[in-house]
């Protein structure tokens, strides 16, 4: 079976479907899914939707495109989501510097930063977002050495991927891996050992190719380990059973 490690079913491009989209991911293979939160509303989203499917689990945190309106009241709302059950991990946290339009650096940093801590009074592990922000994002993290994660759609060099790994955090990859103009994900998943690695799609978003442009489901994380597999030399069903066994170690499932 395939663990989708990263998909937002939340998201308003789910509404039409979302019951029969979900009820069907078993028998296409995919027998578990994280579905992490951006804000408070999708956290509780994720932790409602995570009673409803057996094979759902959710993450709840403040995603750095949307911390604008931040204010520190919000970590006692996350907190408390986070000891709901099902949930597994607090994210999606971290740095977005490629938007302009984004909440200032500063702001993204602490928000970041307290929810590494919460992270680490709870024992959860992360899920980190990095977008054009490697050096402070992975010096931000090793502020809190107790606490360890996992980069989604890891977009760094092989150095940093290596560093990250000696810290015992984990890698996971989508279907940007699979875009024509890919050039760090494939040389990172050469590098480093299938045991450090999960897959995701990021549903709605990033599509892996042959279905890139339509929108994303967990399905499609079957094409992310038929890459990894490509690029390591190794069956897809190999990389299937290992990133299930990462992920459920990973989450605690
Ligand atoms: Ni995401």
């Amino acid at each position: 079976m395939l663990f989708d490690t990263h998909a937002h079913y939340d998201d308003e491009r789910f509404d039409e479907d979302r019951e029969a989209l979900l009820n069907a991911m078993p028998e296409k293979g995919v027998g578990l899914i994280v579905n992490p939160g951006c804000d408070l509303a999708s956290s509780r989203t994720a932790v409602d939707m995570a009673q409803k499917y057996d094979f759902l689990y959710a993450a709840v945190g403040i995603h750095p495109e949307n911390c604008g309106d931040f204010a520190p009241a919000m970590m006692d709302g996350l907190r408390a989501l986070a000891k709901a059950p099902k949930v597994v991990a607090i994210g999606e946290i971290g740095l977005d510097y490629y938007w302009a339009e984004n909440p200032p650096r500063e702001l993204q940093q602490e928000v970041l930063r307290r929810q590494l801590a919460l992270a680490q009074e709870l024992h959860l592990p992360v899920i980190i977002h990095d977008r054009d922000a490697h050096a402070d994002t992975l010096s931000i993290v090793r502020e809190f050495p107790q606490v360890t994660g996992v980069f989604h759609c890891f977009a760094g060099s092989v150095e940093m991927a290596q560093a990250l790994i000696k810290m015992g955090w984990m890698l996971s990859f989508n279907g940007a891996a699979t875009f024509k103009n890919a050039k760090k994900a494939p040389e990172v998943i050469a590098a480093v050992p299938l045991e450090k690695l999960m897959i995701e799609t990021d549903a709605p978003y990033l599509t892996p190719v042959p279905h890139r442009g339509e929108r994303n489901d967990s399905s499609y994380v079957r094409f992310v380990a038929e890459k990894i597999a490509e690029i390591k030399g190794i069956s897809a069903e190999e990389v299937e059973k290992a990133t299930w066994e990462n992920g459920k170690a990973f989450f605690g499932i």
